[in-house]
């Protein structure tokens, strides 16, 4: 039995505790928003938020997770599992990003997004190393540049 609270919202389900986060969220919550890379903690393709902190969810046991999770499809509509600070957040980072036109084949993006959703949660206007330092997401488009062009947007974008 898992217990959890995910983009706002009680479950409940009978999977195992040791399962990974991921594979609930995809393969029992058909929440695959959340993507599947390397699965060691590497790439940041599963990045999630936790109590607002970015976690890479292929290596945490769904049954060890006492925060609110909150996942890209929160972000779709920047409501649910958001304080109304985060929502706003939300909204500028997805502006900056369609702005910036940071996706190429997109496969990464949602773990990039919310990487640099709780990094501007922490610092609203983070130094290029400071950014250089929590992107530590992969991306084999090589869409580096656009992301951080896009996370310096949404610092700078108070609208
Ligand atoms: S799939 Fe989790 S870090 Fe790569
Ligand atoms: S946009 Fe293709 S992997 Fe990052």
């Amino acid at each position: 039995m898992v217990r959890l609270t995910i983009n706002g919202t009680p479950i409940e389900t009978d999977a195992d505790p040791e399962m990974p986060l991921l594979w609930l969220l995809r393969d029992r919550l058909d929440l695959t928003g959340t993507k599947y890379g390397c699965g060691s903690g590497l790439c940041g393709a599963c990045t999630v938020l936790i109590d607002g902190r970015a976690v890479r969810s292929c290596t945490v046991p769904a049954g060890t997770v006492t925060g609110a999770v909150v996942t890209i499809e929160a972000v779709a509509d920047a409501r649910h599992g958001f304080t109304p600070d985060q929502a706003r957040l939300a909204d500028r980072v997805r502006r900056a990003w369609i702005a910036e036109q940071v996706p190429q084949c997109g496969y990464c993006q949602p773990g990039m997004v919310l990487a640099a959703l709780a990094l501007l949660a922490v610092d609203p206007a983070p130094t290029e190393p400071a950014i250089a330092a929590a992107m530590t997401n992969l991306c084999r488009c090589g869409t580096y540049d656009r992301v951080r062009r896009a996370i310096r947007r949404a610092a700078d974008d108070r609208g």
